[in-house]
């Protein structure tokens, strides 16, 4: 638990140096858009074809969608959230950095509809089980070692509605031929660049990755039920990754 506990307070410290850095290129890392370089407007529409896409692919695949409740976790400056907004009639926000939530909270154009909440804790103990109908969370878990990422995403099943839909996305493994040898390598590099860094007090992104296997067996100990899984490039050209789809059953079933 301590190990987790410390674990989250360096992923809080290094997010909230992005939050005060270069908060829009440390979710959209564009090359073209660093050192505060994004259109701001530009920015915020890529939340919306983002949201956009992923409702119309739902409804293609007939997913259960009511729109109710959403949460967005890992809500940054609140990209998803305000998007989230066009679509459902409540939408939460919730992130680990104070400044990403203040920032999200002054960008909100949603008044009440949309709220953002700082959450310090390694659990979603700030919502009741059963809460969302839909719950949402893109380019957040792969920056979180899978220990944590677990314990988040049982947190969202567990705040998911019976027949609510949850969509997230991670990374399942390094590409590369050699995966075991440029694990170690990536391993060894992290551990450096995370002490350098943490040194000169200069924030980084760190990737970690959950293997489909592990997340097979994660979802069978919830009794989750997998609608639909799809292939994400959201990681990056260095990892493969997954956006899972699932559900959770009524008590009924
Ligand atoms: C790459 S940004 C993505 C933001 C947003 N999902 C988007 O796509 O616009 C990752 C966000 O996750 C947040 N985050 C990282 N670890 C978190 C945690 N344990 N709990 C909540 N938010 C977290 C960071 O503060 C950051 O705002």
């Amino acid at each position: 638990m301590r190990l987790l506990e410390n674990h989250l307070k360096a992923v809080n410290t290094n997010w909230e140096r992005h939050a005060t850095t270069d908060p829009l290129w440390s979710i959209l890392t564009h090359d073209e858009n660093k050192n505060s370089m994004w259109n701001i407007h530009k920015f915020f529409e890529t939340g919306k074809d983002e949201i956009t896409e992923v409702i119309s692919y739902a409804k293609k695949q007939s997913l259960p969608l009511n729109f109710g409740s959403a949460l967005d976790f890992g809500c940054g400056v609140g990209r998803l959230t305000q998007a989230l907004a066009d679509y459902f009639k409540e939408v939460y926000g919730v992130d680990v950095s104070p400044a990403m939530v203040n920032k999200a909270s002054e960008y909100n154009k949603h008044n009440d509809r949309v709220s953002f909440h700082l959450n310090l804790k390694s659990d979603l103990s700030l919502f009741e089980n059963d809460t969302f109908d839909f719950i949402y969370s893109n380019i957040t878990l792969q920056h979180m070692n899978k220990r944590l990422a677990k314990v988040y995403i049982i947190e969202m099943y567990r705040t998911l509605k019976p027949g609510g839909l949850l969509v997230f996305q991670e990374p399942t493994e390094i590409k590369s031929k050699f995966k075991i040898l440029v694990s170690i390598v990536y391993g060894i590099i992290l551990a450096w660049r995370r002490l350098v860094f943490l040194l000169i007090k200069a924030p980084y992104i760190e990737m970690h990755y959950i293997s489909q296997n592990e997340m097979k067996e994660l979802f069978k100990k919830l009794g989750v039920i997998t609608l639909h899984v799809r292939n994400s490039d959201a990681a990056g050209q260095w990892f493969n990754g997954l956006q899972y789809f699932i559900t959770k059953p009524h008590l009924s079933e």
